[in-house]
């Protein structure tokens, strides 16, 4: 096992059509969504910052434009602001563009994620890179990535973050069959499968969007067939590296036991969005005392 270079790039995939949560998404991305008072991939840009990664390069395509507003300054707003004095608004205004520069390129087709994944590999290089989904929130005190980062270092390979679900669930997921590694914290994936029927599961490990993953997979990407969906997916290509031999292949699991939400499921956004309210200083003990009435 040799030490490979450091992993200094995310790679966000925000393509998707956000068909399972229309009607709100005809006209506005589904990562646009609001958490609170942010929108989801807001929550996303600043995981990927907090882990350390500089470089970010987020994946959209056609009605995204709102998705780059977003993180762009907006001097209009902010001098009206200025002027009124407002210095709490204009630092949450300011918040997203802060974050830093962030890349853009477009997937011009709806392919599949592993398509959008593909579509980074110039900007990637030859270099182990980050993938988090727009879609997916972790709570981040749980330090997920930076984890993942740490196993890819370790081991060369491409590291995928696992959580149990329950059996009922799994054929909404990428589903793996593992090894635990004696002494160590992360596991070995012997194999992969893209959204197996429950029957057919190899266990309960559901894949969640959280990837760090050697550069070998864009060549893999390039050979892999259409696969569930008729979509290129970027389960199907880590199956092959976890079957492979030589440089880049292997592909190892965190077991992630912390909160996860999918915003782009309605019911899971609801429980994201309470939860995270719940525990925001100014109103969370509010919204509690009047969730307890409530339910009663
Ligand atoms: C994608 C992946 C799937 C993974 C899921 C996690 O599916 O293809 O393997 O389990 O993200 O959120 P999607 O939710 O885009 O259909």
């Amino acid at each position: 096992m040799t030490m490979g270079k450091s992993v200094t790039k995310a790679v966000i995939p925000a393509a998707g059509l956000g068909t399972r949560f229309l009607p709100a998404t005809k006209a506005m991305p589904k990562e646009m969504l609001p958490v609170v008072d942010r929108p989801a991939i807001q929550y996303v840009v600043e995981e990927a910052v907090n882990a350390g990664l500089t470089d970010l390069l987020m994946i959209t395509g056609r009605n995204k434009r709102a998705l780059e507003d977003h993180f762009d300054r907006e001097p209009g707003l902010e001098q009206a602001l200025e002027k009124k004095g407002d210095q709490g608004r204009l630092a949450l205004v300011r918040e997203a563009s802060d974050l830093g520069p962030i890349h853009y390129v477009r997937q011009g087709e709806a392919k599949g994620l592993g398509h959008a994944v593909l579509c980074a590999s110039q900007h990637v290089g030859d270099e182990p890179f980050a993938v988090l989904l727009g879609d997916d929130l972790i709570d981040e005190a749980e330090s997920l990535l930076a984890t993942m980062i740490d196993v890819q270092q370790k081991t060369g390979g491409s590291v995928i973050a696992l959580i149990e679900v329950d059996p009922s669930q799994i054929s909404a997921y990428g589903c793996a069959d593992i090894t635990a590694i004696d002494g160590e914290d992360y596991v070995r994936v012997n194999s992969l499968v893209e959204k197996p029927a429950a029957g057919e599961a190899p266990s309960n490990l559901a894949v969640i969007g959280r990837y760090v993953l050697h550069p070998s997979v864009f060549g893999v990407l390039e050979k892999t067939e259409p696969g569930r969906g008729g979509e290129i997916q970027l389960t199907d290509a880590l199956q092959t590296l976890a079957a492979g031999e030589g440089e880049g292949s292997g592909v190892y699991g965190v077991v992630f036991k912390g909160r996860r939400y999918d915003t782009g499921d309605k019911l899971s956004y609801l429980k994201a969005v309470i939860t995270l309210a719940s525990e925001r200083v100014e109103f969370g003990e509010d919204l509690k005392t009047w969730m307890k009435g409530f339910v009663s």
